[in-house]
């Protein structure tokens, strides 16, 4: 029985290597797990609101239960994240996608050393099909808000409010 499941897959990776030689650039390619929807733009809008990505990304997200309108969603947070790094701020994502390729896009998701809180640990083994669903969707939401503000290094005194993600001990 297992044999013949092996058999099924060899075959189905062997038609799909011959059917879509561009898989790169093919967002439904099924290189690796991946998300199924009616296509790419809803993959990426549903891998986005499930992986979180608001929670940091979008001014007050949490705060609101969600509601904050699509339209005004990953613009980047005013307010930064402070730990023993200084201080990082959520970017606009809005903007990134909008100055930036997909591959540029997928290279940052999988090789760039982000600070804390960006759960990079974890994104960086989204799937590829998966990486460039999220971009396509944020890109089709096209450029909005303001660039965020620049990180701090440790020492440096923020000019905005902070969150302090620094474990606080209990009182004696
Ligand atoms: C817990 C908070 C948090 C969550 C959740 C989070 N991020 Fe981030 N993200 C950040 C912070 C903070 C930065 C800035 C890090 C830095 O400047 O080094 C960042 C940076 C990034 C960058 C790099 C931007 C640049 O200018 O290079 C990308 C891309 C990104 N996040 C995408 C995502 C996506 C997509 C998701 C959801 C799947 C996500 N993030 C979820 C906090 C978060």
């Amino acid at each position: 029985m297992r044999w013949i499941v092996w058999m099924a897959a060899s075959a189905a990776v062997m038609v799909s290597a011959c059917s879509k030689p561009d898989a790169k650039a093919d967002a439904t390619a099924p290189a690796g797990p991946r998300v199924v929807a009616a296509n790419d733009i809803e993959a990426g809008r549903y891998l986005v609101l499930v992986g979180g990505c608001n929670d940091c990304h979008t001014e007050g997200f949490p705060q609101s239960g969600g509601s904050i309108p699509e339209a005004q969603r990953l613009t980047g947070r005013s307010v930064g994240y402070q730990g023993p790094w200084g201080v990082s701020y959520a970017s606009n994502l809005r903007l990134l996608a909008a100055n930036m390729t997909e591959d540029g896009w997928v290279e940052i998701m999988k090789t760039k050393k982000l600070l804390p809180p960006m759960p990079s640990h974890n994104l960086a083994k989204v799937s590829d099909p998966d990486l460039r669903a999220m971009y396509r969707y944020i890109h089709s939401l096209g450029a909005a808000g303001q660039p965020e503000p620049e990180n701090l290094p440790p020492g440096v005194a923020p000019k905005t409010a902070v969150e302090n993600m620094v474990p606080v001990p209990p009182a004696a």
